[in-house]
């Protein structure tokens, strides 16, 4: 009910004034909601600053929001967890005002309407504070004037001499901005099991353009242990000149000695290594499934598939099989965007212990997909970008029975103080 009135009012302000405008109706969603990536100086293709710059692409604008591709955030929003800490797409409504500036003719509007400059401040400081311990690239890695993506691995000793808990993670870019598509950063310890497809090592954490530090939080933490090496795997993207680029990890830990509460683990869902992909096949299905052995609290979600990956699915069979359900499912997956989707406080699933996670990853091995580098190709398991892979990477912690039953507890009374509320 409240979304419905909600809607109405935004419509009838847009109609009350007449005509949508770029200065005063679009150019606040590009400032929060584009300008992060579309400005000078980054990976992405053109700036959105000015009406100016943004005019020409408005076509490209309407269809790209309207198809929800920009900015860049696949996850389906209808099912399972619909509340994330680090949404970052458009509203309904948001979308609505951008396709009808465009319909409308793309009108500049009164200048005097235009918001002042949005601020960026990226580069030169780290969002969480000055971190204890920061792992950078040895050295600069120098990405051509022209030439292909890359996805290249790099690993760095972190230093440690003893073990810690982590607290706060930032990932930056110290060098080379507007190379850097992504980096993701692992961690790689001897006592790994060495089962040969651990290459990359536990996943830490994520960066973008835009995006600010993962702050634990008070009692929540991730071990990282004495001799852990850090790999960064970087997407870098050629612009046209030659560019140096380097990245960092800065990690803020607790104490010596000081173990939290929570011990935050990061860990691999799915992952089959019989994936047996046909040439020139559409919807291709695969089916994996992991046990948790204790209760956990589901703190995020981030499938990871190659070229070929089409959706993922992930659905939680609780005890004795009698009830199933859809937490998360990106429809729409993309490759190039390797995105961590965290779920927000109250609807972190709270799942007991013999619930089985089920995941379905789907593929696009035919022509019609234009990501696809060899429809011709059957394709099977590995870590090359031209195979396949189907797993997910989730963020939980664990909880003892009595923590599973009082969490439960709070989570119900709040919905119904809320449902009372509506
Ligand atoms: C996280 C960075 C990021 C954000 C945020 C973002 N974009 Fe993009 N955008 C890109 C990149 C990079 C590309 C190039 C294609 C790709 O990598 O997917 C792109 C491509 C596009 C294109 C297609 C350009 C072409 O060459 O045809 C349009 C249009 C676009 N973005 C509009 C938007 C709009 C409008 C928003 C905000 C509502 C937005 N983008 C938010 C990074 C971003």
């Amino acid at each position: 009910m409240r979304t419905v009135l909600f809607l109405s009012i935004g419509l009838t302000a847009v109609c009350a004034s007449g005509q949508v405008t770029f200065t005063k109706d679009v150019a606040p969603i590009l400032q929060e909601r584009c300008q992060v990536c579309h400005r000078p100086d980054t990976f992405a293709p053109m700036s959105l600053l000015t009406y100016e710059e943004a005019r020409p692409w408005a076509k490209s604008i309407r269809q790209k929001v309207a198809a929800r591709e920009m900015p860049p955030w696949y996850i389906d929003k209808n099912v399972g967890v619909r509340h994330f800490k680090n949404d970052v797409s458009l509203s309904d409504q948001e979308i609505a005002t951008i396709v009808k500036w465009v319909d409308g003719g793309a009108l500049k509007g009164d200048p005097k309407d235009m918001p002042p400059p949005r601020r960026f401040d990226d580069t030169d400081q780290w969002h969480m504070g000055q971190p204890d311990l920061i792992v950078q690239l040895p050295k600069d890695q120098i990405v051509p004037a022209k030439g292909a993506d890359q996805w290249i691995d790099v690993l760095v000793d972190a230093g440690l001499t003893d073990d810690r808990y982590i607290r706060a993670i930032e990932v930056k870019t110290v060098k080379g901005f507007k190379v850097v598509h992504h980096v993701t950063t692992s961690m790689k310890h001897e006592d790994d099991p060495d089962d040969g497809d651990n290459v990359q090592g536990t996943f830490l954490n994520e960066y973008a353009l835009g995006k600010n530090a993962d702050v634990f939080p008070e009692g929540a933490g991730r071990l990282i242990k004495a001799g852990t090496k850090i790999n960064f795997n970087l997407h870098l993207h050629s612009v046209g000149q030659e560019t140096a680029a380097n990245v960092a990890l800065g990690l803020k830990l607790y104490p010596a000695g000081y173990k939290p509460h929570y011990d935050e683990t990061t860990e691999k869902v799915g992952d089959p290594k019989d994936l047996d992909i046909p040439a020139n096949t559409d919807n291709v299905r695969f089916d994996a499934y992991n046990t948790l052995t204790r209760p956990a609290r589901l703190l995020s979600f981030q499938p990871h598939m190659h070229n070929r990956g089409k959706a993922s699915c992930m659905e939680a069979i609780y005890p004795g099989g009698h009830k199933v359900e859809t937490l998360s499912c990106v429809s729409h997956y993309q490759f190039a965007w390797h995105l961590v989707y965290l779920y927000a406080d109250d609807e972190q699933p709270l799942l007991p212990a013999g619930t089985v996670l089920h995941l379905t990853s789907w593929y696009d091995n035919s022509s019609t997909n234009k990501f696809n580098p060899d429809p011709d190709n059957t394709i099977t398991y590995g870590q090359r970008t031209i195979d396949e892979m189907g797993g997910a990477w989730i963020s939980y912690y664990n909880l003892t029975d009595e923590e599973y039953k009082q969490q439960v507890q709070e989570r119900k009374s709040k919905q119904a103080l809320a449902a009372q509320t509506e």
